[in-house]
Formats: structure tokens, C-alpha cells, sequence
């Protein structure tokens, strides 16, 4: 059974606009859930100074005190155990989960990518996607499995390219869909309504949990 509000652990490297947006929809009621603690892998991160000033737990841990991937996963992951922390949310983390993390949390992991997947996975997705010439773009928030970008999708939102478009007016475009999509699939994954077959998600209607 899930938590009334449903208890998240969030990962950032960075800026941590997404984190944000999900503290911003909790505080307005959009959103079931609750933030229990934010990690990130960068001392300086702004994501970790967004949790501070929104009295959210924030904790870094340097990677470089790890022998190596999974002992830091580990690590990582004892912190969130200690949160009782029920779903992960990737919001601008720089770092490729282990396998180990990966099994412990199956199902239980989200992303947020600024493509529209399977499109552009990996690193400068909106330059990828510029250089491809394409015309339509956007966001896409997904569970994480083994591959990086490639885990089944639970919502997507397009964007048009403009032909003015640099790598910053398409990233700003595509980022204000990810800071409403990010938190709509998390209040879809707290009611329970995210049904996943195969890598096929599909959104159940009010009042109707599928099994998750
Ligand atoms: C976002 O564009 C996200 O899709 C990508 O990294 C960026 C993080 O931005 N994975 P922020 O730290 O949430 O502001």
C-alpha cells in the first residue's frame, strides 16, 4: 500500500527546476505527496538550497569517497531507506543508476528527459534534437530501468521547433512541459493509477487503482 501523502526521495545534480515544480504542486495541493529528502551527488548543487529553504532533509554525498557505482548507489539508497522513501524521482541527475539500485526499486523510480523518447536518450537531448532538424519536440517522464532513457513511458508532451529556435529557446519550451508533466505523473503514480504491461503504462481513470 502506498502512503497518504506518498513519500518521495528526490535525486538532482543541478539547477533543480524539476524538484521545484514538485514541491511547488505539493505546496498547492496538485500533487499527494511529500518530499522526504533530496540528494545530490554535487555539494554546490541549487537543488539541494531549493530544499533547504522548503525544510526538505538535504543531503549530499560525494561519489568520491565510494570505492566506485555501487557503493555510492548504496549509500544513496540507505539514505532513502532511512527516509522511508516509497517512489525515487530522477529530476537532472547526472549519474547512471546501478543495476542494484535499479532491481530495488523496480517500478519505483521515475525520470524526467527533455525529448520525446525513445528520440534523443543520453546527454544535450534538445542540441540532439536541433541538429536532427526535427519539428516537433518535447518531454517525456518515464520509470528508470537498466538502459539510460529507455524505460516504459508514462507521459509525454510535444513542443513545436521554431526555426529561430538556439538550444536555450528550445530548452526553455520544452522545460516548462517537464515542470507540469513531472508532477502529473507523480500524482497519477500516488493514486495508483499507472497500470504497466509489458513496457506499455497506461493511466487508469479516477477512482480505479490498477495494480501498479
Ligand atoms: C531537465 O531538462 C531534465 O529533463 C534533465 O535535466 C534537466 C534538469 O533540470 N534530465 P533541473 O535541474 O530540474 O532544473
Amino acid at each position: 500500500m502506498r502512503s497518504v501523502p506518498l513519500v518521495l526521495g528526490v535525486l538532482a545534480s543541478g539547477r533543480g527546476s524539476n524538484l521545484q515544480a514538485i514541491l511547488d504542486a505539493i505546496a498547492d495541493g496538485r500533487c499527494p505527496a511529500r518530499v522526504a529528502v533530496v540528494v545530490s551527488d554535487r555539494k554546490d548543487a541549487p537543488a539541494l538550497e531549493r530544499a533547504r529553504a522548503a525544510s526538505v532533509r538535504a543531503v549530499h554525498l560525494d561519489p568520491r569517497a565510494y570505492p566506485d557505482r555501487v557503493a555510492f548507489d548504496e549509500a544513496v539508497c540507505r539514505v532513502l531507506d532511512e527516509h522511508g522513501v516509497e517512489l525515487v524521482c530522477l529530476a537532472g541527475y547526472m549519474r547512471v543508476l546501478s543495476g542494484d539500485f535499479v532491481r530495488r526499486y523496480r517500478r519505483r523510480i521515475l525520470n524526467v528527459h527533455p525529448a520525446l523518447l525513445p528520440a534523443f536518450p543520453g546527454l544535450h537531448a534538445q542540441r540532439q534534437a536541433l541538429e536532427h532538424g526535427v519539428k516537433v519536440a518535447g518531454a517525456t517522464v518515464h520509470f528508470v530501468d537498466e538502459g539510460v532513457d529507455t524505460g516504459p513511458i508514462v507521459l509525454q508532451a510535444a513542443v513545436p521547433v521554431l526555426s529561430g529556435d538556439t538550444e536555450a529557446t528550445l530548452s526553455a519550451r520544452i522545460l516548462t512541459e517537464e515542470h507540469r508533466l513531472y508532477p502529473e505523473a507523480i500524482r497519477l503514480y500516488a493514486e495508483d493509477r499507472l497500470d504497466l504491461t509489458g513496457r506499455r503504462v497506461t493511466v487508469q481513470p479516477p477512482g480505479n487503482a490498477g495494480s501498479g
